[in-house]
């Protein structure tokens, strides 16, 4: 009890390392997202609730870097049904226009059930009298209502990370309602966008019947809920720094090197998802290379896939899908020592990636759908000369913001196509007056101004 601010999230944010003793232990992870809570968590008594991976049971609390964690543990089952399942194979692909096909199976409704309750239960006892608790992404939707019946004294807000969909497509799910009164438990709803915003209050009245008033929902016992939009953003000053750290400078030399110094380098970084749109990505940089635009000896692109929910099975098969393409592209267009794709299956520190969008000429961001998406805005931080392109689709968060990249349908391969080749092209003064624009805009609106508007916000309503 006595914490002023309680985060509760999914994850921790930490990741597992081993020490050179051998010895296990924690590292904060690199999301923005604590940097930007964490001195409202030092100053505030914070403590963040998650799941820290795993299955290891009876986890006590921990902390790392100052931070005071709280461990959820999850069974195998819970995993299965709470994570693999309803999170990721029935949320995850309706809140992104199914791309991928949902199921819906009635087990995996009751583990999600399940594991929010406990994570609102563990809150509950942790939260201080009319303290604030955030509650982050669709994992956790029941939370504030299962919360504010435990404990009606709190400030709850929930910020959703993902797209909230259209009526059309989240009224296929058995428990809509459910879930849309387990939102309702907040006092404070932040969306990425203004569209999802829009989409809730909408469905809110269609579908539970309360009055609303634009984008606040008046309940019958005289409570309000506001639901806005709050478009996340990076730790943009961190990255900047990070570009311009010498260490990073020489790296992205060496890799341009290792890359056999291409006239271009492409990059895409993304988990390795089927939301991400790599497929189409990786065919249309292929198909200008089989079609003579450029050589393997001109371009290369670079893609990092982050592995990702690898025990689900639209992962496992995408994974099959994008070796096997790498290998048939690299098969037909490649040279010796010249790869037209150079694919990493991996995840790497902020280092490394810094140095990778510092060697990156074209950058590639062309998901279906995305919430955001905070490489694009990675890539921008990190383009300190001012210089680089990036290629972005309409459909990821970011495009409202980075309205001067090169925006493409990710649907429309020879769209893309032709947004690869301009800004292939694109001469040093059109690229300078883009990536300018764009830099303004991530510096003004960084992490720390997002939650600190998504929290005076709460705290105001
Ligand atoms: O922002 C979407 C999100 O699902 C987060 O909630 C999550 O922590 C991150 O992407 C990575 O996914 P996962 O936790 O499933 O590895």
């Amino acid at each position: 009890m006595a914490n002023h601010l309680v985060i509760v999230a999914n994850r921790l944010p930490v990741d597992r390392v081993v020490g050179p003793d051998g010895a296990p232990g924690w590292r904060r992870s690199p999301g923005g997202l604590v940097s930007a809570i964490e001195p409202v968590m030092r100053s505030g008594d914070g403590v963040w609730v998650g799941w820290p991976g795993g299955t290891e049971q009876d986890l006590a609390p921990f902390e790392v870097d100052g931070l005071s964690l709280v461990p959820m543990s999850m069974t195998d089952e819970e995993i299965e049904g709470h994570y693999e399942g309803f999170s990721n194979g029935t949320l995850w692909p309706i809140y992104h226009d199914v791309v991928a096909k949902p199921e819906f199976h009635r087990e995996w409704w009751d583990s999600y059930v399940e594991v929010n309750r406990r994570f609102a239960e563990q809150a509950a006892e942790l939260a201080a009298e009319h303290a604030m608790v955030w509650v982050h992404d669709y994992q956790l939707q029941l939370v504030p209502q299962m919360l504010r019946e435990l404990r009606p004294d709190l400030r709850i807000g929930f910020y959703l990370h993902i797209p909230f969909p259209p009526a059309e497509l989240f009224q296929q799910l058995p428990w809509r309602r459910e879930i849309l009164e387990g939102l309702l438990g907040a006092d404070l709803l932040g969306f990425q966008l203004p569209g999802g915003a829009t989409n809730f209050v909408r469905l809110v009245r269609q579908r539970v019947g309360h009055k609303t008033h634009r984008n606040t929902i008046s309940l019958p016992d005289g409570r309000e809920v506001r639901a806005a939009a709050f478009p996340i953003s990076i730790d943009a000053a961190g990255f900047e720094e990070l570009a311009r750290d010498d260490e990073v400078v020489q790296r992205s030399k060496a890799i341009r090197e290792a890359l056999g110094n291409p006239r271009k380098v492409f990059l895409g970084i993304d988990r390795l998802d089927y939301t991400k749109g790599i497929h189409a990505r990786l065919r249309a940089f292929s198909e200008l290379i089989a079609e003579g635009h450029f050589s393997v000896e001109d371009a290369v692109f670079v893609q990092v896939a982050v592995p990702s929910r690898e025990r689900v099975e639209q992962y496992r098969i995408l994974r099959d899908d994008i070796d096997r393409l790498v290998g048939r592209i690299n098969g037909d267009l490649g040279r010796i020592g010249r790869p037209a794709i150079s694919y990493l299956h991996s995840s790497y520190p902020r280092e490394e990636m810094a140095a990778l969008y510092r060697t990156a000429d074209v950058m590639a961001v062309t998901p279906f759908r995305d919430g955001m998406n905070l490489v694009a805005k990675e890539y921008v931080a990190c383009r300190v000369e001012e210089d680089g392109a990036l290629v972005l689709s309409e459909f990821a968060g970011a495009a409202a913001e980075l309205r001067q990249a090169w925006l493409v349908n990710p649907y429309d391969i020879n769209g893309m196509k032709q947004a690869m080749l301009d800004a292939y092209h694109a001469d040093s003064k059109d690229l300078r007056r883009r990536m300018r624009a764009m830099r303004r805009t991530i510096a003004q609106h960084d992490v720390e101004a997002w939650a600190t508007r998504f929290m005076t916000e709460l705290e105001d309503s």
